[in-house]
């Protein structure tokens, strides 16, 4: 038996989505236990998203641990982990299109004014507004890795002008690809909509704050599905206030579930999303993750190892 500890906060997850009868099928052998149970002693592997860390600790067989998302900052920043553990993060071209879908859906109705046309809806306003000319709308994604390279593509084949933004320089077919702190400014200065897809990490974290926000174009519209630590949420909704900020739309949050009387919910021009822009899908991630697994067990590198001095 291949024993792995699983965790997800939502218990029923694991009935919902039947992850042990679907992984089974790829490793007959795996059996999944919870994590807080007394079984979850015996495992090798742990597979989890948001879990209490430091029952890892009590795990002393633990070889490898797979977040049950293509992020791994609920796995880093939580604990020091033991460096002869491997971390491995999902990679799945379905969750990188469904993300692409959700920022296309976000950036059309920013510049289809779906928002407006909902309020006059309210009021019985039959009246076209402003078009926004798509030709000169630019649109900067900061990080191009597994699922940004493809929001970017996918954007510039609807005939947007994209720039992205990396570590280290890429090349995408039709795609400005900038680097390092200038890149970065250059990002800032000179897109109409800003989408966030970064890792959260170290040199990451609060990179959207005020200074940030008040270089971009007045009325920019920012988009966040990276994580919420990426902005300073006050930062925001005064740049949100003040019109700096036109549209914002939010995927992630500093603290999630959002808070009843957090300010996010009465700005009238930031949208909310609960963090669902792109799920982990079980039915295409199950065949990696039960790879994953079996390499463990087997003392092979398995693929998608996050680099952890990196923290992505
Ligand atoms: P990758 O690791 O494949 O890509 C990360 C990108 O960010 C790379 O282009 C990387 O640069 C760049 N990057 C990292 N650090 C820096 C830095 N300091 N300066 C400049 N660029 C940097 O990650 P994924 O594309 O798989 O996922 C990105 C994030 O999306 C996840 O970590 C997660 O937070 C979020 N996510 C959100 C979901 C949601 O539903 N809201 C769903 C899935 C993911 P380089 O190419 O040079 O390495
Ligand atoms: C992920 C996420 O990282 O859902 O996969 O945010």
């Amino acid at each position: 038996m291949s024993k792995v500890a699983f965790y997800k906060k939502d218990a029923s997850i694991l009935e919902q989505y039947n992850w042990e009868k679907r992984l089974k099928l790829f490793l007959p052998e795996i059996e999944l236990v919870p994590l807080l149970s007394a079984e979850a002693k015996n495992a090798t592997t742990a597979l989890l998203w948001k879990a209490p860390m430091e029952k890892l600790l009590l795990i002393d067989k633990l070889k490898g641990i797979i977040s049950l998302g293509q992020g791994v900052d609920h796995i880093l920043n939580k604990n020091s982990i033991n460096k002869k553990i491997h971390i491995v993060r999902i990679v799945d071209p379905y969750m990188a299109k469904s993300m692409s879908h959700w920022v296309i859906l976000s950036v059309l109705n920013y510049i289809r004014d779906t928002y407006g046309y909902h309020n006059q809806e309210k009021i019985k306003l039959y009246k076209p507004r402003k078009e926004i000319n798509f030709l000169n709308v630019k649109i900067g994604i900061y990080g191009i890795g597994e699922i940004g390279s493809v929001v970017a593509k996918d954007l510039n084949s609807l005939g947007f002008k994209v720039t992205g933004w990396s570590r280290k320089k890429k090349y995408i077919k039709g795609v400005d690809c900038l680097k390092g702190l200038n890149g970065f400014d250059n990002l800032i200065k000179t897109n109409d909509i800003h989408v966030c897809l970064l890792p959260l990490t170290s040199s990451t974290v609060n990179i959207f704050q005020d200074d940030v926000f008040k270089k971009m174009k007045k009325g920019s519209c920012f988009i966040n599905a990276g994580r919420g630590e990426h902005v300073v949420e006050q930062d925001l909704i005064n740049n949100c206030k003040s019109g700096q900020i036109s549209q914002a739309i939010l995927d992630v949050y500093r603290t999630e579930p959002l808070t009843q009387d957090h300010p996010f919910w009465t700005q009238d021009n930031i949208t909310l999303w609960p963090h669902v822009a792109a799920e982990t899908n079980p039915d295409t991630a199950a065949e990696q993750i039960a790879n994953a697994v079996k390499c463990i067990n087997e003392d092979i590198l398995p693929p998608n190892v996050v680099d952890i001095s990196l923290g992505y």
